[in-house]
């Protein structure tokens, strides 16, 4: 991971390959840098969002080149603008094979001491993440190295950082694991990383192989992966069990490692990226691993169905009627609807544990895709407490959400001709909501909110302000700051 670090001192004293400038509409440019702006027309810079201009030293500071970053207006000046900033100079360094550079900043009116730079290290580290490790030809590929910010270096500045190299640190440890192929990763594998974790952060890990799952009668998770070679898993994390003072929360994350469909196969077209139908349960060890090294006084339960959806002479059929784990029986009219079938299993283990609230993380719906984009998550829950949380931590971390209904109408689509309910309906109309309810049916009444990260798990085109394109690591930061505030709560 790329260094980031806090520095105090006078900027003439700056030793880099680049010094950054980010300003704002309007702010001029420090005296040490003006000096190398005598050329520049004010139609080449007015600080934009997104603008750049670049001048070479000569040898004439003790950094080669000056960056000007442009932040956009003043009162638009928020800490997903600073991401943004702080992004534009990575990809500046990366694209010109630079290692270092000192950035500087505006105090942003509106943030506190710590969170301007916090917003700076996220939106740095998070730009720097790429996937290249089975690139075997190395010579073209290049990262920047150190990122310095330039401030008082106090203690706020300090947790500033701490928390920015948390909070995005996690997000990146789940991209890179929402990248390796289905090939490389199955269930297995899934339990595996869980484990590693576990024993890296002292959590609780528990795995139930596909035999305890047979004896649990988790017949959703077993039906799902029973057309492919690999078996099934159920996975368990326990952060802070034996703390009973704290009020304790379940997440639960869809894991299907790849989801070709089953039976009812998918077109061929854009296939590979159902790699990324297991981010929601890698999105819950990301959660654990920023939880935990920000200590956020939760007590929290985890739960990871981890499958892979295959046609084969095994595979579950259309029309096949399951009974799970919580004793309803579902009519599978489809085995592309999947995710709900492990999720109802995994989402009725983790209500039995009595949490005070479930939230689940799931690559659900194409319909969430055809309603956000990728620009934001579609969100459902009736908690108020749950809105709210979700609401604040969306504003802190940048990450949009939009809450959608589960109205009755919409269960009652669900209804099944020979069992309680089917897992899709006649028309497929109001794809992302039916889908919701038919997951409000095996939650009994722990309050719960489902985050269909269908459109959010990866970026495509157009491309995000600081997310290069591929696995985005989605809601990791926002599940964790969305938990700090119920934890504030009690
Ligand atoms: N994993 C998919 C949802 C998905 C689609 C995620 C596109 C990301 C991009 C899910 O398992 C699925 O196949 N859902 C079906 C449900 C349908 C059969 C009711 C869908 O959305 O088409
Ligand atoms: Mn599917
Ligand atoms: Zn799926």
């Amino acid at each position: 991971m790329m260094e980031i670090r806090l520095e105090k001192g006078a900027l003439r004293a700056v030793r880099d390959d680049v010094l950054a400038v980010l300003l704002m509409e309007g702010e001029s440019a420090p005296p040490e840098a003006v000096v190398f702006l005598g050329s520049m027309k004010k139609e080449q810079f007015s600080g934009k969002s997104g603008e750049r201009y670049v001048v070479t030293t000569h040898g004439k500071a003790s950094f080669e080149r000056l960056l000007l970053v442009g932040l956009g207006a003043q009162k638009d000046l928020n800490a997903d603008t600073l991401r943004k900033g702080a992004a534009s100079v990575v990809r500046y360094c990366d694209g010109s094979k630079l290692k270092g550079a000192t950035v500087i900043c505006p105090k942003a009116k509106g943030l506190k001491e710590g969170e301007t730079v916090q917003a700076l290290a996220e939106g740095a580290l998070l730009a720097s993440f790429a996937f290249d490790e089975f690139k075997t030809k190395r010579d073209d590929i290049f990262h920047m190295e150190a990122f310095a910010i330039l401030g008082s270096c106090s203690g706020a500045e300090q947790d500033g950082l701490a928390r920015g190299y948390n909070l995005a640190g996690a997000q990146n440890y789940v991209r890179k694991l929402q990248e390796i192929p289905a090939n490389l990763f199955g269930p297995d594998r899934g339990a595996e990383e869980a484990e590693r974790l576990a024993k890296e952060k002292g959590f609780g890990f528990r795995v139930f192989r596909k035999s305890e799952l047979q004896k649990m009668r988790m017949n959703g998770i077993l039906a799902v992966c029973q057309g492919s070679a690999r078996e099934p898993c159920l996975v368990r994390l326990d952060y802070n069990m034996d703390r009973k003072d704290l009020p304790l929360y379940a997440i639960v994350g869809k894991g299907v490692c790849f989801d070709s469909g089953g039976i009812s196969l998918k077109p061929a077209k854009g296939m590979e990226e159902m790699k990324y139908d297991k981010t929601g349960a890698l999105d819950v060890m990301g959660v654990f691993m920023a939880v935990a090294n920000l200590e956020i006084p939760v007590r929290l339960i985890g739960v990871m169905p981890f499958v892979e959806n295959m046609p084969s002479g095994s595979a579950q059929r259309p029309g096949d009627i399951l009974t799970m784990y919580n004793g309803k029986t579902v009519e599978v009219l489809n085995t592309d609807a999947e995710g709900r079938l492990i999720l109802a299993d995994a989402l009725a283990y983790a209500a039995e544990q009595k949490p005070k609230a479930i939230m689940d993380l799931a690559t659900l719906t194409g319909a969430m895709l055809i309603c956000l984009g990728k620009v934001g998550s579609g969100y459902f829950t009736d908690e108020t407490t749950l809105i709210h949380a979700l609401e604040s931590a969306s504003g802190k971390t940048g990450e949009k959400i939009w809450r959608f209904p589960m109205w009755p109408e919409f269960s009652d689509m669900n209804k099944g001709a020979y069992a309680d309910i089917r897992n899709v309906t006649n028309t497929g109309e109001a794809g992302s909501s039916t889908a919701a309810c038919f997951l409000k049916e095996f939650v009994g009444d722990v309050p719960w909110v489902h985050i269909d990260i269908a459109g959010t798990d990866n970026v495509g085109d157009p491309p995000h302000p600081y997310l290069n394109r591929g696995a985005a690591g989605p809601c990791v930061r926002l599940v964790t700051v969305a938990l700090e505030e119920l934890a504030k709560k009690k």
